[in-house]
């Protein structure tokens, strides 16, 4: 209702869907196709803006709204489905599975039984891939088993983010920032996705879930990748993903020694979100009593390889933060020596800042020159480029971009088997050392910038997060 028919509806919206294209919801409750059309509309026009509703679409689509009731790993409802759908080899069927991560291989394994995979079928796997590695290898071999890796599109939405492709714009068909992007001129890396939102009504999977495997191990690794990757040879999916698949390998473990100095783990305590009083994460439904679920995480991550060692990328995300906000910062080195006298005010070092939401934009932070007849005074402006800006045109939702890929068969924007399973080693290794250490996660209150540990983590190293963010205090 959020994301995925809003999605849908946009790309009908944009004459976009053939008019025989439907749209099957599957749950285990039997409902009728006006019922789930009914439910549907409510829950669409609950999430989108009253401009998007188009009535005039909704007529349409609409019309392709049907609903089957499954049993997702026992046997009914299957043979429904079959018939519904018909025999059609060739027409392309998107089999998007937003369940809990272990049904995938069941799942596939049943529609497979059902006589329903094809050459031109395609499985979209929400995040997360397992719980860990070996259920992640688990699950990509049972599904593996079912549809080959060209079929499977294991999905993240920020890898379909408007700013996030174009980061790739920026680095990739400009010549300016190439030369630049190294631990020659680069101090550091910041990335932060930070939200106001708590829990929601996921309690239950986020409880054994917990920021790091919720966030980190896929949408920050992922914005890690990009900013880090070395030039593709093509924009396709191998060039992209073999380049991300480096940056993964190169990341250094963080071992037990250096939970200290380079991980913080959070959760929030009851406070205040925008004016409004805000219960704490323990006091959330299906939420254990005594739950150490991290809910913030802030980390120093360490790449080894040849173009980016010496430069930290400080990664944090957190729930029932100060600010909706996410973005990347690049944080380039000082001019080596200043000319001006100290009454021309500090030089601080450029920065180039991606905002991915709110308000999407590109920020060059650089020093110019105050106007006015008296001395030579600096302050550090911004050329910003503004998306809503420059181009008058909506930034649609990541999710309107993925699913046309989908259907265009186009993996690019997804991530490879081996993606997932590396990104996995990795995030094990901190959870590891976390286990072993057995603290409990370090209390912070709803609506400000988390736990304190975390600015001292960054202070430490005598920088400080971006300040457009929140100062973190
Ligand atoms: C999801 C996480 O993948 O991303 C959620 O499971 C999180 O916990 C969401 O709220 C954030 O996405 P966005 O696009 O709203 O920043």
């Amino acid at each position: 209702m959020r994301k995925l028919l809003p999605s849908l509806f946009q790309r009908d919206r944009g004459e976009q869907l053939p008019p025989e294209d439907r749209i099957i919801g599957v749950s285990r409750q039997a409902m009728s196709d006006d019922r789930y059309v009914a439910i549907a509309e409510e829950g669409m026009r609950r999430h989108m803006k009253p401009d998007e509703f188009d009535p005039a679409v909704w007529d349409r689509f609409s019309g392709r709204l049907h609903h089957a009731a499954i049993d997702a790993t026992g046997e009914s409802g299957w043979p429904e489905l079959a018939e519904t759908l018909g025999a059609a080899p060739d027409r392309v069927r998107m089999f998007y599975l937003a369940t809990a991560p272990d049904l995938f291989g069941p799942i596939c394994e049943r529609l497979q039984a059902a006589g329903l995979v094809t050459e031109q079928s395609r499985v979209v796997l929400e995040k997360p891939i397992g719980h860990d590695l070996y259920s992640a290898r688990c699950i990509n071999e049972r599904v593996g088993a079912v549809f080959s890796e060209h079929q499977i599109f294991r999905i993240d939405h920020y890898v379909g983010k408007e700013t996030v492709q174009n980061l790739m714009a920026l680095r990739f068909a400009n010549a300016l920032f190439q030369p630049l992007w190294n631990s020659t001129s680069i101090d550091h890396v910041q990335i932060t996705v930070a939200e106001t939102i708590g829990v929601e009504s996921r309690g239950g999977y986020y409880d054994h879930s917990g920021a790091l495997r919720d966030m980190v191990q896929n949408h920050l690794l992922q914005l890690l990748c990009l900013v880090a990757m070395e030039p593709p040879l093509h924009l396709d999916k191998d060039s992209v993903r073999d380049e991300k698949l480096k940056v993964l390998r190169a990341l250094k473990p963080i071992g037990r020694d250096e939970v200290p100095a380079c991980t913080v783990r959070g959760q929030y305590r009851a406070g205040a979100v925008d004016g409004a009083a805000v219960r704490g994460y323990l006091e959330e439904s299906g939420i254990a009593a005594d739950s150490d679920t991290e809910t913030f995480v802030a980390l120093k991550v360490e790449l080894q390889n040849w173009r980016w060692t010496g430069v930290p990328f400080y990664l944090r995300t957190g729930k029932r933060l100060q600010q909706k906000a996410s973005e990347i910062v690049i944080q380039f080195k000082p001019v080596p020596y200043s000319i001006f006298p100290p009454t021309s005010g500090e030089l601080a070092a450029n920065r180039l800042v991606l905002r991915l939401q709110p308000d999407e934009a590109v920020r060059l932070h650089l020093m110019a020159k105050e106007p006015g007849p008296g001395g030579m005074r600096l302050r550090e402006v911004p050329l910003n480029l503004s998306f809503a800006e420059t181009f008058k045109h909506p930034v649609s939702d990541a999710y309107v971009r993925l699913l046309g890929d989908v259907v265009r068969g186009d993996p690019t924007l997804f991530m490879r088997r081996d993606e997932v399973e590396a990104a996995w080693v990795w995030t094990e290794s901190i959870l590891e050392a976390w286990q072993t250490r057995g603290e409990p996660p370090k209390p912070y209150i709803a609506g400000t910038w988390g736990p304190s540990t975390a600015i001292a983590m960054i202070e430490r190293d005598g920088r400080t997060w971006h300040e457009d963010v929140g100062d973190g205090r």
